[in-house]
């Protein structure tokens, strides 16, 4: 499976540390944010990852990652033209994926526990998109799964004012290759964006969405007090993963 880390956006909701560099480049602890969703996709035994990016000094992420050697990881690069949302950045991994299935990991997305064994259960399946889903205490503000009476899955939602359940989509996610062509078909939704809940949605009515609640622990790093949160979150396992030796590397300045 190959894996795609999603860095664009303008980090508007992190002003002013994101103004004049970019949001996957703070700090969440003890390492630049991305290096987050890198490992979670190395751990899920993804090797080839594709880095889209977008916003301000994105020079700055590929002079810290460079080919990805130190993470084990080849990487690749493509940019991401304004903020339109995760379903257009998605997009942009089509000629990187081919036919492949792809594992998405948001740039400001922190992990603690793993995804690989829902990962390998998607691979060997017939679902054509996975989502990992989480119990959170604040689901107004990301997408918020809906369920009927009989506790099936019968929805998503982005940001609703009422929410339906606690749980919500982490920014993790499965596709095969089909959802570039369902990328196409969609419509920006009233801020703008191409929502992935849409795409999730999509999935779901046809019955080809699979999903799986997250064992582990989450945190994202979007806003100024998720973003210090995070850090107190990551601090406890940050001995369990050493920091790639980016520093010292070949070629480097000291
Ligand atoms: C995005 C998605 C949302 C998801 C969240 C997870 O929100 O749109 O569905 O729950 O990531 O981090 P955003 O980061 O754009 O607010």
């Amino acid at each position: 499976m190959k894996g795609v880390i999603l860095a664009g956006g303008n980090g508007s909701r992190l002003f002013p540390l994101s103004l004049v560099t970019n949001k996957h480049l703070l700090p969440v602890y003890d390492r630049p944010m991305i290096f987050h969703p890198l490992e979670t996709l190395r751990a899920m035994g993804c090797r080839e990852v594709l880095i889209v990016v977008g916003g301000r000094s994105v020079g700055d992420i590929l002079e810290l990652l460079h080919d990805g050697s130190e993470f084990g990881l080849n990487l690749t690069y493509r940019y991401q033209r304004g903020a339109m949302g995760i379903a257009h950045a998605i997009g942009l991994a089509r000629e990187f994926a081919g036919q492949d299935p792809i594992a998405i990991v948001l740039g400001d997305n922190i992990l603690h526990g793993s995804v690989a064994g829902f990962a390998s259960e998607f691979e060997q399946g017939n679902a054509q998109a996975g989502s990992v889903l989480k119990e959170v205490p604040d689901p107004q503000r990301f997408g918020v799964a809906e369920f009927d009476a009989d506790g099936k899955l019968i929805g998503f939602e982005e940001k609703p004012a009422q929410p339906k359940s606690n749980l919500i989509p982490i920014g993790v996610y499965l596709f095969r290759h089909s959802v570039f062509d369902v990328i196409g078909t969609l419509r920006p939704s009233a801020r703008g964006e191409f929502e992935v809940t849409d795409l999730l949605n999509y999935y779901l009515r046809r019955g080809e969405l699979s999903y799986t609640v997250f064992d582990g622990d989450w945190r994202d790093a979007g806003t100024i007090e998720s973003l210090h949160e995070a850090g107190v979150f990551a601090a406890p396992f940050a001995t369990e993963q050493p920091i790639p030796n980016v520093g010292t590397s070949e070629g480097r300045d000291e």
